[in-house]
Parts: structure tokens; sequence; C-alpha cells
């Protein structure tokens, strides 16, 4: 089901602005998607393809009042999130609120636009962590992923400025069927760069990643040789260097994942223009969702139709209300039920007890032989040339 399909769907699905409240716990992590824009164009984004919303960003005193409200309500840590919200000129403004308020705070960039003068600014602002991502651990590698010629060398440069104005540093790969051969010269790369902790992070299949499934996907041999890396790695470690966390797709899973720890527990994400969803990829399902310039965030996480439809188990099928493990994962993640077979109510493919879980062995035997050579490079405004799976190839 494309992106597209579930516009089209959209309208089908009736919805109600308020609710008697279900929640019970309060938005402990709240996800500013400060912006769309972004300086890299890498095919695996999970940003939305459709990115309508980039030039209605909400303003500085608009933000603050969503973090106002979020942290009224208990919520704890604040990620500042895109795009890159480096683009934002009130990033540091922004970060010093938050600061005041009582967040925990995370910057999660691609480096690109940090200055010195900048990551000195935030670090004033009493910014408390920084989430850098690479693309490789080989230059041209990295520059063609992201289609930024030279931003590997800039990563380096801010990974040092990270680790000089000492803040804890994790360090992000996205971990795809380029790249995944590398694995053990990316953890000695993070290694290098004294990264507290590296997320070796197999994508996951939302936005530009969904729509290039079929050549971002690792077979499962690839995943596994990766992994007995990785432990060799960690063995040789001895409990000096990086903690490396190496996520696996669900794809090759029995069981589906607990996403977001259960839909609207615990993540609240607001998107540029002022969206809020229950997970980063929300808005791809039929349902209408609320905007926090028109309503509070507490009305929005306790009432708003959308955020209640799949909290507890009413909304389940019976395989999944009937099923032992419904607590632990939730039947699932919504948004990839709904990708996958075009009902977002359904048990998450994933899960071998699902009707459906046939589907994921015919993705996966498809990994690693693409019968398209045509790859999407994520854009906002159109400019990027669909280019061939051969200009990833160095
Ligand atoms: Fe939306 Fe899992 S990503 S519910």
């Amino acid at each position: 089901m494309t992106n597209q399909a579930s516009q089209a769907t959209k309208s089908s699905q009736a919805t109600k602005a308020s609710q008697p409240a279900k929640a019970t716990t309060p938005p402990l992590w709240l996800l500013a998607e400060l912006t769309y824009q972004c300086p890299l164009h890498c095919p695996y984004c999970s940003n939305p393809v459709n990115m309508e919303e980039t030039f209605n960003e909400l303003s500085t005193s608009q933000w603050k009042k969503v973090f106002r409200e979020a942290r009224e309500m208990g919520a704890v840590q604040l990620g500042f999130s895109g795009g890159e919200p480096l683009l934002r000129k009130d990033l540091e403004e922004l970060v010093a609120y938050a600061r005041e308020l009582g967040f925990y705070t995370n910057l999660i960039t691609s480096g690109i636009g940090m200055t010195e003068k900048r990551i000195a600014k935030l670090k004033d602002a009493g910014l408390d962590h920084i989430q850098l991502s690479f693309q490789s651990a080989n230059a041209e590698v990295n520059d063609l992923i992201g289609n930024k010629r030279h931003s590997f060398k800039q990563k380096l440069n801010i990974a040092k400025l990270v680790k000089a104005y000492n803040y804890p540093m994790v360090l992000n790969f996205c971990i795809t069927a380029q790249n995944i051969h590398e694995i053990e010269e990316v953890m000695a790369l993070s290694t290098e760069l004294k990264a507290d902790f590296v997320e070796l992070a197999t994508v996951q299949y939302y936005g530009w990643a969904y729509e290039n499934r079929e050549h971002l996907l690792p077979t499962k041999n690839q995943l596994e040789e990766a992994e007995q890396a990785v432990n060799r790695y960690r063995d040789q470690q001895d409990g000096v260097g990086p903690k490396f966390m190496f996520v696996t797709p669900d794809y090759y899973e029995n069981r589906p994942k607990a996403c977001m720890n259960g839909w609207g527990t615990t993540f609240l994400t607001v998107t540029p223009d002022g969206s809020a969803l229950p997970c980063h990829s929300a808005k791809i399902l039929p349902l209408t969702f609320p905007n926090v310039k028109d309503s509070s965030v507490q009305n929005i996480w306790e009432h708003d139709f959308s955020f209640n439809h799949f909290r507890g188990d009413d909304w389940m099928p019976s395989l999944c209300k009937t099923c032992d493990e419904k607590d632990k994962d939730f039947g699932g993640c919504r948004c990839q039920a709904f990708l996958l077979t075009g009902d977002m109510h359904k048990t998450d493919p994933v899960c071998d007890k699902s009707p459906d879980h046939h589907l994921m062995k015919t993705i996966t035997d498809k990994a690693g032989q693409q019968t398209s050579s045509t790859l999407k490079f994520r854009t906002v405004k159109n400019n990027i040339p669909v280019k061939t799976i051969q200009d990833l190839t160095v």
C-alpha cells in the first residue's frame, strides 16, 4: 500500500475530535520535529514521502507552548529532530526554554550546519545530549547515500567538537544492504571518535525507506554475519569503548515489536506544522490527527479520537485480544499493519500467528535481488532526480 493510497482511504474513516479520557499516564517522551528541511537526501529517511507541511512550520512561541503544556503533564525528555533541526535559527532559544522547564534535552542531527560557535551556544543553552548520524564509515559511500559532497568530513569534525564540549555522544549508523558489509569499519570509527553509545540501526521501513525497501533490506545471511561481527567486536572490547546496540529489522522476526511502547502510552511526536501524532509515521493512517495550534497537549493526549483509537485492546482483532503476549507487543505496529495489509486494525504481519505473515516471507525472499534499479532520494521540493541503485555503488 503506498502513501498515496493511504491518503485516498483517509476520507472514508469517520473521526471524532473528542472522547472520554482513556490515558492513565502522561507522554514521557516528546519528539519535536522542528522542520522537514534537511541538507541531506538519504533514501532511507523515515520522514513522510509527502512533506506538504514543510512551509507551514510552528513559530518559536507555538513550540514553547507545546513544551510548556507537555512538561506540565509530566513529560521529561525532549528530542529536537527533523529534518535537520539545526536549520531552525531559534534552536538555541528553544533548547534554553526546554531546559528552563526541566526537560532532559537531546539533539538528533546530521551535524551538517553545526559550527563550533553553535555547539558552544547550545552548551550554554543547556543542551544535554547529541545524537549524530553517519551514513557510512567510508567517506565516499557516506557522501553518496546522503547525496551531499564532503559531508563525511564535516561529520568527523562535528564528532570531535561534540566530545570537546563534553556532550555525551551517540552515533547513529543506519544500516542497509549498501553498508552492512562495513560494520567492522563502523565500529572501529566509532571507537576512534570516542562515542559513548553507537546505534547500529538496521533501517525500519517507513517513509522513504518503505519506498526504497527493495534496495535497502539486507538478506538474513548479511544480518547474521553483521551480528556475529558485532559480538566479536564486543568480546574484544573488554568493557572499554563505546556501547554498541545492534538493531535488526523486524521483517525477519516471528513476533512484532512493541511499537512506541504501545500507542499513546509514552511517546508524543509533533510535526513541523503542529500535527500531534502517537508515532512519527502515523500520518499515513486513515485517521485525522489533531494540531497543537487548535488544542492543548493535554486535551489532545487524553481526549482526541486518534490517540484513543488504539489504546488498550478494544480495537484488537480476536487473534490479538486472546493472545497471552498482547501485553508485551500490543498487537505490533499499526503503521506496519497498514502499509503491508492496507488495514490498520489487523495484527502486525510480522507475527507468525497472523494470517498475513506470508507477506513477510514474500518480501524477505526478495532481499538482495532488486528487480528495479530506481532509487528515490528524499527530497522536499522534488529537486533531486530519481537515481539508480548503481549511483550508490562505489
Ligand atoms: Fe506508527 Fe509503529 S510506526 S505505530
